[in-house]
């Protein structure tokens, strides 16, 4: 008997040691087990959970999820440090569920290294012919706005949801790029893709064990099953645009992403182990459509449900408005004139908080800092939400406060704006903040111009807390938009 106790004595120690936490990794909760940490965090909690954590432990901490470690980062300084100084180490992303069962390692969001780097240049460039970052994107913005608009006008004041028409508008901005073409509202081909969308998002739960170890990811318990169906329909729907657009390629019509990634690609037939290939335009495609469409119509949705909140500030920026634009087309030159407006968006994008978690990030080399090991690979959280609900950054954080980033006369404080991290920061940083950036200004100075935000009872207002699931999104909630 003694005998077995010992060697059930020696089989936990080596499972304890073998699975624990390593030496050099920053600290964290007692690790059990095989099962590490897992179930320390509520998928649903995470934010509040890591706030807690940080308490306890300080801006580094790691979590086991088995035998895997996972860091977590937080504060301004000590992202700007990693992230943008040691920018070259730090921009590969892990082995997660969206890396290698989504992506397979491919497009620009989940891939890293040369490819990552070769592909992200090409991305950049090419959007910015097609007026990224440029004022000549706006006519194609404005027209889905008011294509938008229309819509809206459909509803006569009466309560509506708001969210599958914004989604549909935002969507059609980068589906024009890409593809060179927009859909209509009642495509249900792209309808049932855009509901399909909304399932994934609310499933790929950065926090989940399934999110770390993909091998989990057929056991039902982790909801993560029903994400490949709709992968599969992601990547059809792409494919037969690539389809389409090969068929009727002709290199002196460059209309789109699509055609100048394949003029790039018949550029480069001669070149050996390109990385311009079919598998690698599907990916970026994919990426754009999806990195393009949720975030920004969830901004958006955010933006309308705290124009819902506080009536005094909506009124204001529509006198603003009124005065600098009047019933004339809103465009970028207009912002500066609209500071308020913008004050405005910077708080919702700080307060809406919508990847509090940011993407994750990996090391292509154990790296050593302030005392720590990073191992290569391992999971790395650089957490947006300890900048944005910073106390010593943005004081009273939990207050809804766009003064806040105005100056003792009335200007836009450039250093508050730098912090607000939403897009995060260095070389991963959103490749689509530009475009993001437009689009929010562009929808809200025109939905203000041309409607009352009123709330379906105003006696009982919409939540303002979120529901976290890969972004933290906002509960369902109806508004009515009345005609000025
Ligand atoms: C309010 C809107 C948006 C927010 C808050 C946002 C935020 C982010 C964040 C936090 C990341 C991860 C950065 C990192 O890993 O450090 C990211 C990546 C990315 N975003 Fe955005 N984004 C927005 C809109 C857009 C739009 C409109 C597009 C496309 C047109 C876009 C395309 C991308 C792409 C392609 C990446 C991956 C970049 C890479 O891994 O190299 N995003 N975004």
């Amino acid at each position: 008997m003694w005998v077995t106790l010992a060697i059930v004595c020696v089989l936990v120690f080596l499972i304890w040691s073998l699975t624990g936490r390593r030496k050099g990794l920053p600290p964290g909760p007692t690790c059990y087990p095989i099962i590490g940490n897992v179930g320390l965090i509520k998928p649903s909690e995470a934010v509040k959970d890591h706030r807690r954590l940080r308490k306890i432990y300080g801006d580094f901490y790691s979590l086991m999820i088995f035998h895997r470690p996972v860091i977590f980062i937080h504060g301004l300084h000590n992202i700007r440090e990693l992230l943008v100084k040691h920018g070259d180490v730090f921009s590969d992303r892990p082995k997660v569920f969206p890396s290698e069962v989504l992506a397979k390692r491919k497009g620009l969001a989940w891939s890293s290294g040369s490819l990552w780097k070769e592909q992200r240049t090409f991305a950049l460039t090419t959007m910015r012919k097609f007026g990224f970052g440029r004022r000549c994107l706006q006519s194609q913005v404005m027209e889905e706005v008011d294509c938008l608009m229309e819509e809206f006008e459909k509803y006569e004041g009466q309560p509506f949801d708001i969210r599958e028409q914004l989604k549909t508008s935002v969507s059609n901005v980068i589906c024009s790029l890409l593809f060179g073409k927009r859909f209509d509202y009642e495509d249900a081909k792209f309808k049932r893709l855009l509901n399909l969308f909304n399932t994934l998002i609310a499933v790929l739960n950065f926090s989940s064990p399934a999110f770390i170890f993909p091998e989990l990811a057929s056991f039902k318990i982790f909801n993560f099953d029903k994400a490949a169906p709709i992968i599969k329909a992601l990547n059809d729907f792409v494919a037969e645009k690539v389809e389409e657009h090969r068929k009727n390629f002709d290199e002196n019509n460059i209309n789109d992403y699509i055609d100048a990634y394949i003029a790039e690609q018949k550029r480069r037939t001669s070149e050996i182990n390109t990385t311009f290939t079919d598998e690698q335009l599907a990916g970026s495609v994919r990426d754009f459509f999806t990195a393009g469409t949720e975030t920004t119509s969830l901004t958006l949705r955010w933006a309308l449900l705290y124009l819902i909140h506080y009536p005094e500030i909506q009124e204001q920026l529509k006198k603003d408005i009124d005065s600098v634009i009047g019933q004339g087309q809103p465009n970028m030159e207009h912002k500066e004139q609209l500071p308020r407006v913008e004050v405005f968006l910077l708080e919702v994008q700080r307060v809406a908080n919508i990847l509090p978690l940011n993407l994750p990030h990996t090391t292509s080399e154990d790296i050593w800092y302030k005392g720590y090991i990073f191992p290569k690979g391992a999971v790395m959280f650089f957490l947006i939400d300890s900048v944005l609900s910073d106390p010593e950054i943005f004081p009273e954080p939990a207050k809804f406060n766009p003064q806040r980033f105005l100056d003792e006369n009335g200007k836009l404080s450039v250093e508050k704006k730098e912090k607000v991290t939403a897009f995060s920061t260095g070389r991963r940083m959103c490749l689509g903040e530009p475009l993001a950036k437009m689009e929010l200004f562009l929808f809200l100075t025109r939905v203000l111009q041309r409607f009352d935000v009123k709330p379906e009872n105003p006696d009982c207002l919409p939540s303002l807390k979120g529901t976290f699931g890969a972004t933290n999104a906002t509960k369902p909630f109806k508004l009515r938009l009345v005609k000025r």
